[in-house]
Formats: structure tokens, C-alpha cells, sequence
């Protein structure tokens, strides 16, 4: 797999699409057209505005319908019409994308803009879209698929929580230092320009090397973000160049117009080796602040600060502990990973990597992880994998390890080690080498991936 292409761009065909379902009842599920565009965008603005309708939600489907769109488009949008309405009534688009795993590449089905009409909820239609997103998904050869969604509902769906997502430091308003009498900033921001890419796509590149999972962000995807074209304008923050006073560029901050919580949400902020962060962090607080106001006003919702929202770590959380005071807990991705062996297969070095550097270097022998339902089974030769295969566990054999179903996928993306997961859930187990050998190939890391879409 390469991240050169110009583009990731993979459509569903007809052939993996299938007809056009009926449903029953005059529902239908096929395939969006571009004819579908306004009608998407009045769903799914009805949708998440739930009381008003949300304008920016319908700008973001007018953008993804774009058959210009690098990444998605009509092609790779689902939607549900109600032929005897004349009307559709539910939808989910999937983002094919790439994303690292110790540097390893694999390929990341992201279904998105999951909707249903009031009216329509409650009878199967997400569900029945699911099966075919996720048909599609692996005939792109995607061997995950990654969901930022809403609590609990898409466990229905084989997803468990695997990653941090979000979270991080909040900076209080009543915190933001004010300039002082006399005192001018040392440093401005402006907006990114397709010039600034070789220097930000640095700094960048340097944030995903400490991340376990990451989702790069080749060329092509920067020009995507940086597209002035109207529909992308329409919904998209910009990003900002934050530069010394002489223009000298010094680091990126990606900010949103999204109120989480009761705060503006700061996606990305990275600075030049050399650059003191806590330098820069008053102006960019100070410059943040309206901005927070201004959204929350418009979205009908109080704010009462900045969230950073990086992840557990970042190198800014250091550099300002008193202004960003308040610890935010991470949500979770949801993953699913449907053919778990063929996953590990995939990641092989990066974990024969941590083994030779472990205390169980050189192992041979077998690991059988028991999901108590399913199972997988490991056979190491001289520290490296040898097969990674689908295993049944039985009352006799019940393996070397246990995990409730699902709950691997947190040790095997870093998100939990196996000690915390045996302390919270009694049906978490392991033999005693068992242990040693699942700390070694699955350490605790952290992540912070910043999807495409
Ligand atoms: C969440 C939402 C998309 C569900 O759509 P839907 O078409 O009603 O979903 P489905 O009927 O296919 O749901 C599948 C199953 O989950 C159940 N279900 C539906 N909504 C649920 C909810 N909010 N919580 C728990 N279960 C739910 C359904 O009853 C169904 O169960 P069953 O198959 O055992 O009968 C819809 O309520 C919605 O548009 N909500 C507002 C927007 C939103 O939050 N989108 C998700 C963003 S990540």
C-alpha cells in the first residue's frame, strides 16, 4: 500500500453496491446520486440540528456529495428513500482511509453522517446499511473500520470502544491572560496557504511517530484540507499558520467552530523544534476566546472555554499547566476488526519488533487468545510470527488467555493494558507466561489519530 497515489479515492461500483433493496413498505436502499445532494443535505441538517436545523451538518453533506470530493462523494454515500414520500429518510456515507499502526500502513473504512429521520427510526434502516457499508468496506481490502459515534450504539454492530478519542486540557476563559498596558503580541496567526504545506506536513509527520495509531497526511489530503472551494468553505474552521510578529512561520493550530461539552474544541496545535510553546499559548488562548463566543452564539450554546483536545499527552499540557488547568477524560473510536489474524499478520513486524526488545526475547511457542466465543491462535518461532489463525476455544481448552468479546481489540490498539482490563472485568484472564508475553507484544501506548473527513 502507498500513500504517493494522488489519491485514495475508492468508490463502491454498482457490482459491489447491488441493486437497489427494497426494503418493504415503499423503503428503498440503493446508492446516492448527485440529484441527491439538497435532499441529503435538508435530512441531514434536520437530523443534527435536532431542535433548529443545523446548517453547518448540511453544509458538511452538500461537501461530501461533491463527485469532486477526493475521498467520498455520491458513490460512496448509502441512502434510504421512501419511494411513496418521494423523500429520503436515512443515510451513511463510508471515508476510505489510511492509517499507520507502529508505522505499518493498513487501510480504515470510516462510515460517517449516520442519520434517520424521526419518523423512520427504530426499524433496522441503519442496520441494513451497515451490513452493506461493511460489505463494501472489506471489498476495498479495508481491514478496519473506525466509528466516532454516539454511546453505546454501535456495539450492535461488532464495533468495541479501542482508541482514545478526543479529550485533553480545558483553558478556562476566566484563565486567558490579557495583554498587559503597553504590551503587543509576539506572535499573530494567518491563514495556511498551499505554501506552508512542506512546513506544516512536518510537524505533523513528527505528532504521528509518538502516536501507535495515526492517520498520515500525505500531499494530496493537505490540498483537500486547504480547498477554498465553496462547499468545503462552508463547514470547514481554516487552519493557521501561527507566526512570530517578523512573519517568521513557527508552528499550526487547527481550530473548530464544534462546542464539546461546554467548550471550543482545538484539534491539532504543533510547534517548530526550538519554539517554546508556552510563549505562544497567551495570544493563541486571546485569539481563541471570541472565536469560542462567536460559535456558541450561533449555535445557541454557552461555552466557557478551549479545549485542547489532544489526547492524554502533549507537549503543551507541560508547557502550560496553569492555563490549561482542567483535565477533559477521552471518548473512544469504536473499531471493528473483522478478521482479527489477518490484522496481526498484518502488524508482524512492529510486534516481533517489541518482542526482540522485550524480556521474552526469541520466544517460540504458541499463544491462544481466547474471546470465549471465537478465538486466535499464535505460534512465534525464534521471536518471530510464524501463522496467526483463527482458533476455537472449548471448555477443555479454554487457551492461555481470556477476553471478554470484543475487549482484545483494546490491548491489541494500545488503548488498555492486559492489567487493566483484568482488573475490571472478572472474565479477563491470563496464564502466568501468557502475561508476560501479551505485555510484551501489546504495551499500553498512546494514540491520537485525526481522521480524514
Ligand atoms: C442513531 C440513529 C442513527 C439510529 O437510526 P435507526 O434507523 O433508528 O437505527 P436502527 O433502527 O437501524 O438501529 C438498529 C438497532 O438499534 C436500535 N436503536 C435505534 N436507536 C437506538 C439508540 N439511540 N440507542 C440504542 N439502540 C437504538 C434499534 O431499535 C435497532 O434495534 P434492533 O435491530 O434490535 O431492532 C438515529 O436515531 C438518528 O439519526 N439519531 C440522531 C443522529 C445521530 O445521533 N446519529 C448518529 C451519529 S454517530
Amino acid at each position: 500500500m502507498s500513500l504517493k497515489s494522488k489519491t485514495l479515492k475508492q468508490e463502491f461500483t454498482l457490482a459491489q453496491v447491488g441493486q437497489p433493496r427494497d426494503l418493504g413498505g415503499g423503503l428503498v436502499l440503493r446508492r446516492a446520486a448527485t440529484e441527491d445532494t439538497e435532499p441529503l443535505a435538508q435530512l441531514v441538517g434536520r437530523v443534527f440540528g435536532r431542535e433548529t436545523f443545523s446548517e453547518h451538518a448540511a453544509a458538511y453533506a452538500r461537501d461530501l456529495m461533491r463527485a469532486s470530493h477526493p475521498v467520498i462523494g455520491p458513490s460512496n454515500t448509502l441512502v434510504v428513500e421512501d419511494t411513496r414520500a418521494r423523500k429520503l429518510v436515512s443515510t451513511v456515507c463510508l471515508i476510505p482511509q489510511t492509517w499507520t499502526y507502529a508505522g505499518i500502513l493498513f487501510s480504515v473504512g470510516r462510515p460517517e453522517m449516520v442519520a434517520t429521520d424521526p419518523a423512520y427510526r427504530r426499524r433496522g434502516l441503519v442496520r441494513e446499511q451497515f451490513q452493506v457499508i461493511h460489505a463494501m468496506s472489506a471489498a476495498m481490502g479495508h481491514l478496519v473500520q473506525g466509528i466516532t459515534g454516539i454511546p453505546w450504539y454501535y456495539r450492535q454492530f461488532e464495533y468495541e470502544y479501542a482508541l482514545d478519542l478526543g479529550g485533553g486540557r480545558i483553558a478556562y476563559f476566566s484563565n486567558v491572560p490579557m495583554l498587559k498596558e503597553g504590551e503587543n503580541e509576539s506572535y499573530r496567526l494567518r491563514e495556511m496557504t498551499l505554501d506552508d504545506i512542506p512546513f506544516v506536513s512536518a510537524l505533523y509527520d513528527r505528532d504521528c511517530a509518538r502516536s501507535l495509531v495515526a492517520c498520515p497526511r500525505p500531499e494530496w489530503l493537505w490540498r483537500f484540507m486547504l480547498d477554498d472551494a465553496p462547499e468545503p468553505r462552508a463547514w470547514r474552521t481554516p487552519l493557521q499558520i501561527i507566526e512570530s510578529i517578523d512573519g517568521q512561520a513557527v508552528g499550526y493550530v487547527a481550530p473548530s467552530s464544534e462546542i464539546w461539552s461546554d467548550a471550543l474544541v482545538v484539534d491539532e496545535l504543533a510547534m517548530s523544534a526550538g519554539q517554546s510553546i508556552r510563549a505562544v499559548l497567551p495570544m493563541l488562548l486571546r485569539w481563541l476566546k471570541p472565536r469560542g463566543e462567536a460559535a456558541a452564539a450561533k449555535q445557541n450554546k454557552t461555552v466557557k472555554g478551549i479545549l485542547f483536545a489532544f489526547g492524554r499527552e502533549h507537549p503543551a499540557y507541560d508547557a502550560a499547566p496553569d492555563l490549561l488547568s482542567q483535565n477533559r477524560p477521552p471518548y473512544g473510536w469504536y473499531l471493528r476488526v473483522p478478521d482479527v489474524p489477518s490484522f496481526i499478520r498484518h502488524i508482524a513486524p512492529a510486534l516481533e519488533a517489541r518482542l526482540a526488545r522485550s524480556s521474552v526475547a526469541g520466544y517460540s511457542g504458541e499463544l491462544k487468545i481466547s474471546e470465549y466465543r471465537r478465538g486466535y491462535k499464535l505460534v512465534f518461532q525464534n521471536g518471530k510470527l510464524g501463522t496467526a489463525e483463527t482458533w476455537q476455544p472449548t471448555v477443555e481448552d479454554g487457551g492461555d488467555c481470556g477476553f471478554p468479546p470484543g475487549t482484545f481489540l483494546r490491548v491489541l490498539f494500545g488503548e488498555k493494558s492486559l492489567g487493566e482490563l483484568r482488573a475490571f472485568y472478572p472474565d479477563c484472564s491470563a496464564k502466568d507466561d501468557a502475561a508476560v508475553l501479551l505485555d510484551a507484544l501489546f504495551p499500553k501506548q498512546y494514540s491520537c489519530v485525526m481522521p480524514v473527513g
